[in-house]
């Protein structure tokens, strides 16, 4: 299964109209590796990258820039097997800051990167060849794919493990190097062995709950993902009045999903049939 979702917020239209194909791509990309039997890294990353590059989405190419003119990206990676993840923040110039964070979780002892390291990670994933670079900043995917808000995504492979992502550029009118929830264990992303989800909105507030930590712990105490998704919304805006969304995947083959905004574009394909469900909004969980 893959659930992927392009950010919540209070989409336009015609932006939603441009997201919504990329955001059915993206999750297409992701199964496609699921469903021959890759991993649910591989998935997550080759999903979230899909994202990235498309620009039509609030990461990557298309990502908001800060209050001085800069696109600052920060993205994680969690590997619900042994509770692992990647980070990186505030990141210039590169442009697919997922696969970075991905190198980071694998490749080194440590988590989190943060200023000018950023830069001397990125210069040694090149030159351990765990990515390639295609022009300055721009790394090519290794899984052949075709290339708002925050994005992320929820994978969950054949032998039920669990990765999650997310990826952005954060809120309009960030100060520099402002670092939001996504790059932060337990708040933007997380995921165990049973549960991984994945959030969506403003991050100063998503951060006070730990909103994905929050959500993975329902689902292991009992909650099924549509009522956990729900119930942590409810617990954001009940302690923050703020707006967000999340969604939701165990590895039972459940998922759920919830919001709080106007719209969150998102997809869920699962199962043998590759079955396919659309959401953009909270009405669409009751059709
Ligand atoms: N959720 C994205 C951010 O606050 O940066």
């Amino acid at each position: 299964m893959i659930i992927v979702h392009g950010g919540a917020g209070d989409w336009k239209q015609d932006k939603l109209a441009a997201a919504l194909p990329e955001v059915e791509k993206a999750a297409t990309i992701g199964f496609q590796i699921l469903r021959n039997g890759g991993s649910c890294l591989d998935a997550a990353e080759a999903c979230t990258l899909h994202m990235e590059e498309c620009g039509k989405l609030n990461a990557g190419v298309g990502a908001r820039s800060n209050l001085d003119g800069v696109q600052e990206l920060d993205a994680m990676i969690v590997d619900g097997v042994n509770l692992k993840s990647g980070s990186v923040m505030a990141v210039t110039g590169v442009r697919h800051p997922i696969s970075l964070a991905r190198f980071a979780m694998e490749k080194t002892p440590h988590s989190q990167f943060a200023g000018e390291g950023v830069k001397k990670l990125y210069e040694r994933m090149l030159a351990e060849g765990y990515r390639k670079e295609t022009s300055p900043g721009v790394t090519s995917s290794p899984f052949h794919s075709q290339g708002g808000d925050t994005v992320g995504c929820v994978a969950v492979d054949v032998h039920a493990h669990i990765a999650a992502t997310s990826s952005t550029g954060g809120i309009p009118d960030k100060m520099a190097g402002r670092v939001g929830d996504s790059p932060i264990f337990g708040a933007g992303a997380y995921a165990d062995d049973t549960c991984g989800a994945t959030a969506t909105g403003w991050g100063e507030h998503i951060i006070r709950v730990l909103l994905c930590k929050t959500v993975v712990s329902y689902v292991d105490d009992g909650l099924d993902p549509q009522a956990a998704a729900s119930r942590g919304i409810d617990l954001l805006k009940s302690k923050t009045g703020s707006q967000a969304g999340v969604v939701v995947a165990d590895s039972a083959g459940r998922y759920g999903l919830a919001m709080n905004t106007k719209a969150m574009p998102t997809v869920v394909i699962c199962g043998k049939s590759a079955s396919f469900r659309r959401f953009t909004s909270t009405a669409d969980l009751q059709a």
